[in-house]
This record gives C-alpha cells, structure tokens and sequence, in this order.
C-alpha cells in the first residue's frame, strides 16, 4: 500500500512538505512527555471520560505532572467535568498555554471551544461526502491540538477517547507513528467497561481489534460494579451479571457507581473534593495499579 513518502509528483501542493511538517509540531508537542495513556472502550457511555479525569487527579495528587486531552471531539466532556468550559486560550512561552483545573491538570478539550448548544461541523469538500472526510478532518484537528498546545514536560498524557471500537483503533494508528519507538512518549490503552454482557461484548470487540497491532494494552477497569449507598455505607449490587468480566487482559480494578462522582462531574469539582470514600479509595488502587503497570 502506498503512503506518503511515496507519492510522486503533487501537483504543486507541498503534501509532503506539509505531512512531515505537521509530523515536526507534533513530535515537538510531545518531546517532553513520558507516557501517553489512551482511555477507551468501544462501549460508549461506560465512564471513560469520568475515568480519565479522576484518576488523573488521583496521580495528580501523588505529585505526577499530568495533563488531559479530550479527544471526543464531537462529545467533549472533559470541558464540563474538569471545570474549563468557560476557559481562555492565551499565549504560552512558545505556544498556546493550557487551560487547568482547579487541581492544576493541564486540560483541551473541545467543550471549551465550542459551546453546548452547537455541533462541531467538519467542512467537506464535497456536499454529501462528510463521512469520506470526516476521519482526515479529526485527524488533522488532533494533529493541530498536539501541535500548538504547550503539553510541556508530563509524566503522562491521558487521552479521554470517543466510544466506537472502530475508532479506538484510528486512534492506535494514528498515535504509533509517534510512539516511543519514533522517540515520543510511550503510547499504551487503558480500556473501560461495565459489568454487564453487552459492555463486555463491544469491549471484547476493541481488545480483538487493538490486538492485531502492536498496541500496549495495560489491562481494564471495571466501572460501575456496583452501587454505593451512602445511607447503608456499603456496595450494593448494580447489574445482575455477577460474573466478572473476563476480557484476556489484566483487569487493574472497580470503581463502584456513586451519585456523589457523577454530581462532581456534572459540577467539574475536582477529584480532592471526594470525600474518604470506598469510590475515592477505589479510584486510588487503580491509579497505583496503572502506575504500576505503566513501569
Ligand atoms: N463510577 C461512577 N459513579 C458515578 N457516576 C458515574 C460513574 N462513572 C460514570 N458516571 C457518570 O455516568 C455518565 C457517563 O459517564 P462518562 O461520560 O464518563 O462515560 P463515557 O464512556 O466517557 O461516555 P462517552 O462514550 O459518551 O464518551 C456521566 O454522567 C458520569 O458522571
Ligand atoms: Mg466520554
């Protein structure tokens, strides 16, 4: 198959020149960044945004510079969830400056672009054609975010991923060609699901697809396995599927449902605002057993 480098004669439009040009901003915007943690599922709606932002906070906490791309572009949550819905673009040292939130996190996502009243619309360049351009379009749209944003130096960049199985591995594609072995941060998957059949089916799904590449999977969390009763001050049962999810890959632990996380969410209070909890320790373990599996 061919690709870029092998195209003969342009047409006088500098592909090349502007492909490897963007590949440059790109690798620079990831020069100081060691890990890259790529949050995903297949499934959507399981808690993979939720998931991003409050174990980011949960390393955050434990001192790890950590930062937040939300790369859901059509369905942005972290602008909401992470408090910067409102935030400012301003000039950096050399690039854009970050937005945080109120725990410091560094955080893009597209929610503080554009409000939630209005779709994002990828221009085609033919009426009717939106689903031939549509993946190039986000694709060049990721490659400007990581280009003119100053990431700086992070011990990891967490990617908050789109639900799609499918879509899971464009971004596997997409992020190899800056992976540790082309000198850029090392890129792995931290996949999400539910305890229920049909969660586990599509996220099955995403461990097939990611598995015919050379793509790092870490292992999942289980979210949702269970339900946290304030009242009662115990996990009671949430999904009638008691079997645990067997998905052939590490599983790095539960987070339980708990009203107050979802109220955090919907607030964009962040994580040190949970209170002692069994979701607030849960949380914990699996932000140490990522740390660990990360080493
Ligand atoms: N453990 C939890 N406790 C309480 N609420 C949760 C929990 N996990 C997720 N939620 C809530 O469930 C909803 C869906 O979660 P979230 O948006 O994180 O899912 P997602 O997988 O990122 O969805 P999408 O596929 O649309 O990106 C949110 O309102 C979130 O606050
Ligand atoms: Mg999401």
């Amino acid at each position: 198959m061919k690709r870029y480098h092998d195209i003969v004669g342009d047409g006088g439009s500098g592909i090349l020149e502007q492909v490897a040009e963007q590949r440059a901003r790109i690798a620079d915007g990831l020069a100081g960044v060691r890990h890259l943690v790529a949050v995903g599922s297949g499934k959507g709606g399981v808690g993979k945004s939720t998931l991003t932002l409050h174990l980011a906070g949960a390393l955050g906490a434990r001192g790890l510079r950590i930062a937040i791309l939300d790369a859901d572009f059509n369905g942005p949550s972290q602008a909401r969830m992470a408090g910067v819905q409102g935030a400012l673009f301003v000039p950096g040292r050399h690039k854009v400056a970050l937005p945080r939130t109120r725990d410091g996190i560094a955080v893009f996502s597209m929610g503080s672009v554009i409000p939630e009243s209005e779709s994002l619309e990828f221009e085609s360049a033919a009426q009717g054609e939106s689903h031939t351009w549509r993946a190039i379009r986000e694709f060049a749209l990721l490659g400007e975010i990581l280009g003119s944003f100053e990431w700086g130096a992070l011990d990891l960049l967490m990617f908050d991923l789109p639900p799609g199985a499918e879509r899971t591995v464009q971004y596997a594609d997409f992020l190899g060609a800056f992976d540790s072995a082309q000198g850029g941060p090392r890129v792995s998957f931290l996949l999400v699901t539910i305890p229920s059949e049909v969660a586990r089916g599509v996220v099955s799904r995403s461990v097939a697809a990611l598995s015919k590449g050379s793509n790092r999977l870490l292992g999942y969390v289980e979210n949702m396995s269970g339900y946290y009763c304030r009242d009662c001050d115990a996990i009671k049962p949430l999904f009638t599927s008691s079997e645990i999810p067997r998905l052939g890959i590490p599983c790095l632990g539960s987070v339980p449902f708990d009203p107050e996380l979802a109220r955090l969410c919907d607030g964009g209070i962040p994580f040190a605002q949970l209170g002692e909890t069994p979701v607030r320790r849960a949380l914990d373990h699996v932000a140490q057993q990522l740390l660990e599996s990360l080493t």
